[in-house]
This record gives structure tokens, C-alpha cells and sequence, in this order.
């Protein structure tokens, strides 16, 4: 995670550093700091805290034509300003931002304490401006004051993953930039360049980038970008155009990006289907997977795979794809999928899905599908991503821009995606065109149904009342409903900090019943399908040792009297329930967070967009 920004050229840095931090916060705000060369002086400005922290800081006039900048999620030492980035070394003569993981950590501090370095920080990235500063100086036969080749040799000499800018008071005239499993994009402009980790920082000054890839050592200086290889030469820059362009984080006429983004569901559900569905025949098309009928006939499998709020909506795709279109199908966390040494059979399909595209661990878990000679798609929101980029096909979810931490229209996307491509698929297997025009029906109506729930949400605040102060909320729901129960009490740990699990109502019987005490809040989500009678005898369980219970349900439904408190959401097929169901869960972390005073777009230790294992 963390945000990298940098530029050089004719105008000052400083404005853009600030602007581009700003847009990159999302990528963590523990920290942000930023160091700019004039007149042969680095100046260097660190502080705790979010951008804005920073920015009262720094003098708007500083001078200073180049510079980089960072914000920090910290991984190696805690949250001060001596952890901050850019990391400086001893002379103060050059400076380092970092993002990524030194691996060998340990080993090399240790020998460069005992050749007489102080290190100021906790961080494994202050490493590399003592390596670099060492090799700069002439160490180990690296030509003296050439700035590529010092940053070569210290890259020589870390394992790990790094995205990394570098800054020389004494070459004023360029900054160096790597890459390795931590995205850097460099935008061109006119006698002006940039450099970001993402995008989306760079937008209000070009569209005209350079994407790095690992491996890549850059040389960037006010005319533009020159790429190398790190043991190699030079490598062709291809410049691409950014299209499609978000614009500024802002939440409008809503307090908070995270209701903004809820409210925003049924307008990102439409244009995820917009175009994708073929209602006369009752199926549908997806031109990103690029996959002809006899592709989809020889499929054995379908993977999914995601973290975090990504999973499980991967959770309910497998039971989509297997219960409509039968064919076998499995949910994995990525940060498990990679480094299992999976199988992965050369018939199967598998999705990486992720908001960002930029979650480290799905696009390991793509490598690793590559390495072993597998099909990997993405399914995807934010365009010209890591993932997205590394998969090469797949399907976009269009939700818009989502930059609350907590994901929630990115949720229903991924479903609705998902759901699309098991029409697809189910079609061309066992779906009856009949039955397809049935379905594609139901899924057209959904987003009228979020909307007109969104409109009446029923009684969230009481529940809010019920979990803000309690020591732990269990969520309940089985099939389609047990990984929307995992979806709400993620919402809520993440927004408002309540202990909560999750669990498959069956299994409750198992553990988590020995937790209820009188008055314990329990959350059952029991839509009208076939599995609710079996989810109302668990419901009873948890009454009759003393629970409070409250039933997301559908409107109408007569389960809503064996509850305390009952929330209902319009009808929909039970396929699609998830994009119901999970609404009330959404609002109640946000209104839980809310009521406890939370930082609700950016709660505490978490990021958007985690790139680092
Ligand atoms: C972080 C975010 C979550 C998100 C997860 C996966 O933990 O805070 O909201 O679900 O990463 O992110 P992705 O961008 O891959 O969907």
C-alpha cells in the first residue's frame, strides 16, 4: 500500500506533490512527507497524520522544481515521524520513498550497523538510501556519483518488493524509479513529468503515461522517461492514454464518501449490465473474456478468487455458477490461493477479482494461475490496473470510482458480474432459453428494487443501539445469505470496530451458540428461498438461549414475527438476494460508525488498496 508521487520540470513541486498525496490518501494515511531539491539543498518535511497535517506544514512557496512524496500504511515500525517517508541519508543528500517489503531486512541492517551506519527509523526502507548512498559514494567498484547505477546496485542486493523514487541534491536534474511488485506509472507532460503509484494522482496534469514493470529501473528527468532493465538495457517505453478518467474524491451532497457510495448502487448496477445483456434470447455477452460457446463447453472449473470484501462476493459467484450453470466451481482467498502451490488444471477458468486491481495478493495469485500455465481473468473496477493489465481479459464491473475504504457498490458489482457471466455460461450448458429471459428479467429489476430499498431503509437506527456498545454481533445466513453475513460484520469491524462474526447458520451450533448470552445481538439474513425455514430453526436456537434477534428478510414474509427486530428488503429471485440483502448491513456499519464518532471513509490501520502481501 502507501502512495508514491513525484515530479520534475518546470513548474514548482511542491503543488503537485500536495495534490497528488491528496489523491493517493486512500492508499493509507498513517503518515505523509515529501523532500524537494533547490539550489543544491534537499529539504525534507515529514508529519504523522493525514495529508492535510502535511500540508499546513509546508510552505506553499517552497521552491523546488523536483521532488518526491509519500503517504505511509506502515508495515515495518510503528506510526511516527521518524517512520515517515522520504527516508534521507546521513549527509541528507539523498532521499528515498518506498513502497513494498525488504524481505532480507534483518541481514542487511545488521551489516550496515556494523560498518557504522545509524538508522533513525524502524522502517526496512531506510535501508535503501544507506545501500544507495554507500554505492553513490563509489562502494564496490559502482562507478562514483552515477545515480542509476547506485540505485541498480542496491536493488542487486534487496529481495522483497519495491516501488521506489529517488531523489540526489546533487543531480537536481532527474529522479530514479523502479519497479518491482509495486506499481509505478509515469506521466508524461509538457516539460513537466510525473510519477505516482497509481493513476489517478496524475489526471489533472496528463493522460499520457508510461506504465513500469517489474524489473524496470527509470531515469526520469523533465523531458520525459528512460526505462532499463535492472541487469539489463534499455527497454521501449510504450506510452499509453489514459481513457477512462476519474475525477476528485469528493462525497457531494452526502457527509460521507461511504453513503455516497451505497446510495450510488442502483445507478452502478445498471451500468454494469448496460450492454451485457441479450434479453430476446435470454442470455448474454461479455466481450472483455473474449471466449467463444465451444471455450465456455471444454471449461472443468471455474476459481474464484479475492480478499477482503472481493472474496465474498467471489463466495457467492461459486454457488451462482455451480447451482445454475453446474459447473464446479471454488471461492479462495488469494493470500491462500498463491502460496499453496495449487493445482491448477489447464481446462479451468479462474476470476481474480478485486476493486482496485491493485491487491497484491490476487495479483500474485494471477502470477501464479500464469506461472502454471492457466487461464486468469479479471474482474475488475478500476481500469488500466495491475490486475487488470496483468490478465490481459476479463470484465470491468463499472461501478465508478469507489474511494471510502469500506467497499460496498464494488460488492455489488462483482455479483452482478458475476451473475452475468453465469448467464453466459449457463446457457450454453443447461439454462433453457425460457428459463434464461426468466432471469434475465429478474436481474434487469434489481436495480429499481436497491433503489426503492435505499429510499426506506426500515429500522436500522435500533439496530444501531442494539450493537454499538456490544462485546461481540453474530451474523448469521446460510447459501447465498452466509456470505452476505460475512460481508455485514466485515462492514461493521471495518466502519465502527464491533467484535463481530460471521458464521453459516448450520455451523452456529457448533461454537458460536456458547457465546449468546441474555440480550446478545444476533443478525439473521433469511430471504425467501429454499434454505429459510432451515435458517428460522437457527434463529429459534439463538432465541432460546436469551439472544436478540434481528431478521433481514423478505418483504412480506411472515418470518419477520419469530424476531425481535425485523428489517425487510424488496423480493427479488433468491439469486440475487445478496444485492438486497446486504444493504441494511451497509447501512448499519455506517450508522454504527456514525454513532461512535468513527472515521468512517478512513477507519483506523486499514487502506483501500492493500499492495503489499
Ligand atoms: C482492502 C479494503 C477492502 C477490500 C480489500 C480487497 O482490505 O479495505 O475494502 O475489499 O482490500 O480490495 P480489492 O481492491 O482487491 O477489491
Amino acid at each position: 500500500m502507501c502512495g508514491i508521487v513525484a515530479t520534475i520540470g518546470l513548474g514548482p513541486a511542491i503543488p503537485v506533490l500536495l495534490d497528488g498525496l491528496r489523491r493517493l490518501e486512500y492508499r493509507g494515511y498513517d503518515s505523509a512527507g515529501l523532500a524537494v531539491v533547490d539550489g543544491g539543498q534537499l529539504t525534507l518535511h515529514r508529519q504523522v497524520g493525514r495529508v492535510r497535517e502535511l500540508a499546513r506544514q509546508v510552505p506553499g512557496t517552497l521552491p523546488g522544481h523536483v521532488g518526491i512524496a509519500h503517504t505511509r500504511w506502515a508495515t515495518h515500525g510503528k506510526v511516527t515521524q521518524a517512520n515517515a517517508h522520504p527516508h534521507v541519508d546521513a549527509d541528507r543528500r539523498i532521499a528515498v520513498v518506498h513502497n513494498g517489503i525488504i524481505e532480507n531486512m534483518g541481514v542487511l541492517k545488521a551489516r550496515l550497523q556494523a560498518s557504522g551506519v545509524v538508522f533513525r527509523s524502524e522502517t526496512d526502507s531506510e535501508i535503501l538510501v544507506h545501500l544507495i548512498s554507500r554505492y553513490y559514494a563509489g562502494e564496490d567498484g559502482v562507478p562514483a556519483g552515477d545515480p542509476l547505477a547506485a540505485v541498480r546496485a542496491a536493488l542487486r542486493v534487496v529481495r522483497g518488493t519495491w516501488g521506489i523514487a529517488v531523489l540526489f541534491a546533487d543531480e537536481p536534474d532527474m529522479i530514479i524509479a523502479a519497479r518491482n511488485g509495486s506499481p509505478l506509472v509515469v506521466g508524461l507532460g509538457d516539460g513537466q513529468t510525473y510519477l505516482a503509484s497509481d493513476p489517478h494522482a496524475l489526471i489533472a496534469y496528463t493522460r499520457r503515461v508510461v506504465f513500469l514493470e517489474d524489473g524496470d529501473v527509470a531515469r526520469i528527468d523533465a523531458r520525459g522517461v528512460q526505462t532499463f532493465q535492472l541487469d539489463g538495457g534499455l527497454v521501449d517505453s510504450v506510452i499509453e492514454t489514459m481513457d477512462e478518467v476519474w475525477g476528485d474524491e469528493d462525497s457531494g451532497d452526502y457527509p460521507h464518501l461511504m453513503l455516497k457510495e451505497i446510495y450510488e448502487q442502483p445507478e452502478a448496477l445498471e451500468r454494469c449490465l448496460s450492454g451485457r445483456i441479450v434479453p430476446a434470447g435470454g442470455t448474454a455477452k461479455l466481450g472483455g473474456l473474449d471466449m467463444a460457446p465451444k471455450d465456455l463447453a471444454k471449461l472443468s472449473r471455474v476459481g474464484l478468487l479475492g480478499c477482503g470484501t472481493a472474496f465474498h462476493a467471489c463466495q457467492v459467484g461459486v454457488q451462482l455458477i455451480e447451482q445454475l450453470a453446474r459447473v464446479p466451481a471454488k471461492a479462495e482467498i488469494a493470500s491462500e490461493f498463491r502460496h499453496r502451490n495449487p493445482l491448477v488444471d489447464p481446462d479451468a477458468l479462474f476470476f481474480a477479482l478485486s476493486q482496485s486491481g491493485e491487491t497484491a495478493d490476487t495479483l500474485g495469485a494471477v502470477r501464479e494461475i500464469q506461472v502454471k500455465g492457466g487461464t486468469v481473468m479479471g474482474i475488475v473496477n478500476v481500469v488500466g490496473s495491475s490486475i487488470a493489465r496483468s490478465c490481459g481479459r476479463g470484465v470491468y464491473i463499472h461501478s465508478g470510482p469507489e474511494m471510502a475504504v469500506a467497499s460496498t457498490k464494488a460488492f455489488s458489482n462483482m455479483i452482478s458480474a458475476l451473475a452475468v457471466f453465469t448467464l453466459m455460461l449457463a446457457r450454453q450448458r443447461t439454462l433453457s432459453a425460457y428459463d434464461g429471459r426468466l432471469y434475465v428479467e429478474q436481474l434487469l429489476a434489481v436495480p429499481d428494487l436497491v433503489r426503492r430499498y435505499l429510499e426506506n431503509p426500515g429500522p436500522i437506527d435500533t439496530l444501531v443501539e442494539w450493537v454499538k456498545d456490544a462485546g461481540l454481533v453474530l451474523f448469521l445466513g446460510r447459501g447465498l445469505s452466509a456470505p452476505v453475513a460475512a460481508e455485514g460484520a466485515l462492514k461493521l469491524m471495518e466502519v465502527a470496530y464491533v467484535p463481530c462474526i460471521a458464521y453459516p447458520s448450520g455451523e452456529m451450533k457448533h461454537g458460536p451458540i456458547a457465546l449468546l448470552e441474555t440480550g446478545s445481538p444476533v443478525i439473521v439474513i433469511a430471504p425467501r428461498d429454499e434454505l429459510r425455514d432451515k435458517t428460522l430453526s437457527n434463529l429459534q436456537e439463538c432465541k432460546a438461549r436469551g439472544a436478540r434477534v434481528a431478521i433481514i428478510h423478505t418483504e412480506g414474509d411472515d418470518i419477520a414475527q419469530h424476531a425481535d427486530l425485523s428489517i425487510a428488503v424488496p423480493e427479488t429471485s433468491p439469486f440475487f438476494s445478496p444485492l438486497l440483502t446486504v444493504l441494511p448491513l451497509q447501512l448499519l456499519a455506517y450508522r454504527t460508525g456514525l454513532a461512535l464518532g468513527c472515521d468512517i471513509d478512513r477507519p483506523r490501520n486499514l487502506a483501500k488498496s492493500v499492495t503489499v502481501e
